[in-house]
């Protein structure tokens, strides 16, 4: 199966050199991931696939375990991934990551600007209830396990929330994911998270 789309992946890389093109070609079996994650790895609102541009290599291993052994899981968007990591075996990674190191799209974001008051709103709150496990400017804490969250997309960083504080996400997880869960439930409402995000979202 040669989809249009792996043809598509093959002419942006071309625009940039013939060596990368030809990198990717040897990528073909793993195409099918930027189907649901965006032809250049910014994201898929269509199917909710997040941005993977710049994402950790020790979070993107974590995740991928998470999904393969389900303790990621319990909630709808889950399910597809978990497919798709029980498809990749963990010997793969290094070639995934050679596959995202050959995408330089930009995440994808909503053309929504945040006002100012907003975003002030967001900045306190952020450095108040996430900055010490997710950095100050979220750029992401391995030692607490917290990945970057600046640059994901503003509407998966929504999504996310919600399926921590829906109590799908981290259910079943072992005790980074329960950390976070307990954190989304017990944050209190008056929380703008949609400011957090708008926060995110200026701070990349
Ligand atoms: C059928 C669609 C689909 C395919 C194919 C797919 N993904 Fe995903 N992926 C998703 C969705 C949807 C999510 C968000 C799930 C969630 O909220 O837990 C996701 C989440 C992820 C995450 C977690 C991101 C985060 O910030 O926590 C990683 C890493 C990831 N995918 C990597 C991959 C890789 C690598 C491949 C190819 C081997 C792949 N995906 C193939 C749909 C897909
Ligand atoms: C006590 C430490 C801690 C605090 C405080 C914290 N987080 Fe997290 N967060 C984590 C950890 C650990 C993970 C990874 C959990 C997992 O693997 O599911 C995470 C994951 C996330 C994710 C999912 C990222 C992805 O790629 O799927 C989002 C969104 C998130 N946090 C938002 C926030 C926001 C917003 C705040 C502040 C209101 C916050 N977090 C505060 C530890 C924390």
């Amino acid at each position: 199966m040669k989809p249009v789309f792996f043809a598509v992946l093959v002419g942006v890389l071309l625009g940039r050199s013939a060596q990368a093109a030809d990198d990717a070609a040897m990528l073909e079996d793993l195409v099918y991931c930027l189907v649901c994650h965006g032809y250049e790895a910014q994201g898929n609102p269509s199917v909710g696939g997040p941005s993977l541009i710049g994402i950790e290599d020790w979070y993107l291993n974590a995740a991928l375990a998470a999904y393969r052994s389900g303790s990621r899981g319990g909630y709808a968007a889950a399910m597809d991934m978990q497919a798709a990591a029980r498809q990749l075996p963990e010997s793969e990674m290094p070639r995934v990551r050679t596959l995202l190191s050959l995408l330089s799209g930009s995440v994808d974001q909503g053309a929504a600007v945040a006002d100012a008051a907003t975003l002030q709103r967001g900045k306190l709150a952020w450095a108040q209830h996430c900055a010490s496990c997710h950095g100050a400017d979220g750029e992401g804490n391995e030692a607490m396990a917290a990945p970057a969250l600046r640059r994901l997309n503003d509407w998966y960083l929504q999504a996310a929330w919600q399926a921590y504080v829906d109590g799908g996400r981290g259910a079943n997880g072992g005790p980074a994911a329960a950390q976070m869960a307990q954190l989304a439930r017990s944050l209190p409402a008056s929380v703008d998270i949609a400011a957090v995000v708008a926060f995110l979202k200026q701070a990349r």
